[in-house]
């Protein structure tokens, strides 16, 4: 009998999540905004755990823009303790799934207490091998770009690099995720299809799959959705669907 498998074909290397629709999710329940947030750890957990569990190398998770500190005070605040409150949480449970967690993003603009919790959080789990999890905080693509380009510059300053020898890779190399496969899938909840500053130059080439599903509701079966639609486009990066079809013989 032949087998059937529900596993798609190609697993995505890197998958990118903007987590949205937390303050819907709430007002849709007569709850504080801050009370989506909450909520929305549960599918933090189910993705990681999902990712793991498909063989995705790398997830990366927005989860403060460098415009979220537009927000009421008060969200930002509570946002800030449930940044707290997940990493005392979850930490030890990552690290015996052997997951490894860092964090991008500005973090000089994180309290102390914060910056040493992740601090403490990225050098426990640092020795891990199975899941890379990125977690964007305060975190903006222009602001990665400018970041970017201000490494280069001091190393042509410094005469390191010529200004001529300034090209894709170097740039792309002094990026926070500058070590890591760019995105092969984007997955934005919510219902809006926009990028909303996220990592703006990695997503060059990234597969985009939006849902209305409101992050707190986000579950496996809707990761396993993104993965299927994922499996089933022909990534052509400017060739013509004839030769990548040719190369695949
Ligand atoms: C966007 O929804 C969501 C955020 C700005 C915060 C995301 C944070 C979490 C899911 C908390 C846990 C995260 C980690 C990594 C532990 P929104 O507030 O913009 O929703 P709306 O569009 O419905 O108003």
């Amino acid at each position: 009998m032949t087998s059937v498998t529900a596993e798609p074909a190609n697993i995505p290397t890197h998958v990118a999540v903007i987590m949205d629709g937390n303050g819907r999710w709430a007002r849709a329940r007569g709850k504080a905004r801050h009370a989506g947030h909450r909520a929305g750890v549960k599918s933090v957990r189910a993705t990681v755990e999902a990712a793991a569990e498909r063989g995705v190398a790398h997830l990366t998770l927005f989860a403060f823009s460098s415009e979220n500190w537009r927000r009421p005070e008060e969200e930002v605040s509570s946002l800030m303790k449930l940044f707290v409150e997940a990493l005392r949480r979850e930490v030890s449970e990552l690290h015996r799934n052997n997951v490894r967690l860092r964090f991008i993003g500005a973090r000089e603009q994180l309290s102390d207490s914060l910056q040493r919790k992740i601090a403490a959080a990225e050098e426990t789990t640092a020795g891990n091998t199975g899941l890379m999890l990125n977690v964007a905080v305060a975190y903006g693509g222009r602001w990665d770009i400018v970041h970017a380009a201000r490494v280069v510059a001091q190393r042509v300053a410094s005469g390191e690099l010529t200004a001529s020898e300034v090209n894709e890779n170097e740039i792309a190399s002094a990026l926070q995720l500058g070590d890591t496969p760019d995105p092969d899938l984007l997955i934005r909840t919510g219902g809006e299809q926009r990028i909303s500053n996220f990592l703006l130059w990695n997503l060059a080439y990234a597969e985009l799959w939006f849902t209305d599903v409101l992050w707190p509701e986000f579950d496996k079966q809707d990761f396993d959705a993104a993965l299927a639609a994922f499996s089933a486009k022909q990534r052509r990066y400017g060739h013509t669907g004839e030769q990548v079809e040719a190369a695949e013989c």
